[in-house]
């Protein structure tokens, strides 16, 4: 059994109730690790608010969806109607389900700025793998998430856009038709799905979600934040064993957040108030007609946060194929030729590069413009272990990787807008180059990202008080 510690006897009543409680729930130990005597650098800018920022958007969602639920309705014959009721007749209805639809939106822009700051600070390198593995799940159940929940209000876009994406999985081989068949539950997108993607909405991945935010922020509190200098503090520690460089989380960062989260609710409220459809890109025009399975819409577009990866997918026609069966013939010779590797590895290279030339002339570009959408998710796991630059910050790198970074974020800009548009002959043509360039940027950085002249890494970071 644990030894209890008695309060000192002049203690108040509430040292008292907190000693209690100590005894038995490590309170003040969860508050010390984690809040006051949690060392961040205090060198932190702009782009540390989005990790906060992003926990208040997940806390917005999870209460005005707890609203939401106590009058949406999850029938087909009755879900559109209950949304608008929500709108019209429940008190505050109107402004619960604005937070809740501008919240998604949100949530999105707020992860992708934060994601970003990894990617420029090396925020995913070692020590913080696991932070940025966490991270990357996260993204994953966040967009599974958004994509089932759209399909609630029951409007054309949440019908029809279901159906094109659950479709694709019939794409897969051998197993596609019957993996479709089990995610709809019905031939076509009907009343069955819509319960199992209110039951998946509400209750099994927002559950996976709160236990993957606590995993990533219980890694990074192991290790330490990462920050703009990327310089560990803790390599420099006073004789307290506390880091030079650090600073204690509460109140300092608490209260530096406070900033993040005002600025941040004055553009939340004003598209709440102001904009709540925000042009057609939060909440599309064609959503405000109920679903009619038998009237396709001319032009069926996902929500803007998923068009870069939906322009990926477009991108991969049969003419496509070609050029990507030449990049895995390219990739082998290089691989056969160059790397340093046993000829036993290299053979396995050539038979598996055969082997995939093999499916791809076999198989459906469809699919493959599958395999490349879930890629360009799943290689950002694999991050850490591509960057191979001897500074993690873009700070001390040469100055054509800011360059190579700000082209990289107009590719993936230029992607998303390309998947809001209709199809259209020089869009499929963009579309083809960005995704090329996408996977190039991640799967040629172990060449690229030693290539240049780094500036020398400080030993402390950087700071100018304000
Ligand atoms: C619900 C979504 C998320 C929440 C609530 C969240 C929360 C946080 C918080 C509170 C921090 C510490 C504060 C900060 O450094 O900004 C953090 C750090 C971090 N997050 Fe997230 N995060 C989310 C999604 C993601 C995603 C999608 C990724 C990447 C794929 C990611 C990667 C990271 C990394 C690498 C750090 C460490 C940054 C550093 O120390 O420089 N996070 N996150």
């Amino acid at each position: 059994m644990a030894t209890f510690k008695e309060a000192p006897p002049n203690a108040g009543a509430a040292e008292k109730l907190m000693n209690w409680v100590d005894n038995r729930f490590p309170a003040t130990k969860l508050y010390k690790e984690h809040l006051s005597e949690y060392y961040a650098p205090k060198n932190f800018n702009f782009w540390y608010f989005f990790g906060s920022l992003a926990l208040l958007v997940l806390v917005i969602q999870i209460v005005t969806g707890i609203f939401l639920v106590m009058h949406y309705k999850p029938d087909a014959a009755l879900a559109f109607a209950s949304v608008e009721y929500i709108m019209r007749d429940v008190p505050w209805g109107w402004l619960v389900r604005y937070m809740h639809s501008t919240g998604a939106s949100a949530f999105f822009v707020v992860v992708y700025l934060h994601m970003f700051r990894g990617l420029i600070y090396g925020s995913y390198r070692k020590p913080r793998e696991l932070v940025w593995i966490f991270g990357c799940a996260i993204f994953l159940c966040l967009m599974a998430e958004a994509f089932m929940g759209y399909l609630l209000p029951w409007g054309q876009m949440s019908y029809w856009g279901a159906q094109v994406i659950v479709n694709l999985f019939a794409a897969i081989p051998f197993v596609g038709p019957d993996l479709a068949l089990l995610i709809r539950g019905d031939y076509v997108v009907g009343d069955a799905t819509l319960n199992r993607f209110f039951s998946f909405h509400v209750i099994a991945v927002p559950l996976v979600l709160l236990g993957l935010v606590a995993a990533h922020i219980i890694a990074l509190h192991e290790v330490g934040s990462n920050n703009p200098d990327g310089v560990e503090i803790k390599a420099k520690k006073d004789a307290q064993g506390r880091p030079l460089d650090g600073i204690p989380f509460h109140p300092y960062y608490t209260v530096h957040d406070i900033l993040g989260v005002s600025v941040f609710l004055i553009a939340f409220t004003a598209i709440v108030f102001f904009a709540p459809e925000f042009g057609g890109y939060f909440l599309e025009y064609n959503n405000f007609i109920p679903a009619d399975p038998l009237k396709t819409p001319a032009h069926i577009a996902p929500v803007w946060y998923f068009t870069p990866f939906y322009s990926m997918l477009r991108a991969i026609t049969s003419e496509m194929m070609y050029v990507l069966i030449v990049c895995v013939i390219g990739a082998a010779a290089f691989g056969v030729l160059k790397a340093k590797a046993s000829n036993v590895f290299k053979t396995a290279f050539l038979v598996g590069a055969v082997v995939a030339v093999a499916a791809m002339l076999a198989i459906d570009a469809k699919f493959w413009g599958v395999v490349v959408m879930g890629g360009a998710v799943i290689i950002l796991f694999f991050l850490p272990w591509l960057d191979h630059s001897p500074a993690k910050s873009i700070r001390y790198r040469p100055g054509w990787h800011k360059i190579l970074y700000g082209v990289f974020v107009v590719v993936f800009a230029v992607l998303g807008y390309l998947g809001v548009q209709p199809p259209s002959p020089i869009g499929e043509r963009v579309s083809q180059v960005g995704t090329l360039f996408y996977f190039g940027f991640f799967l040629l950085m172990p060449w690229w990202s030693r290539l240049g002249e780094f500036k020398p890494v400080p030993d402390r970071v950087t700071f100018a008080a304000h």
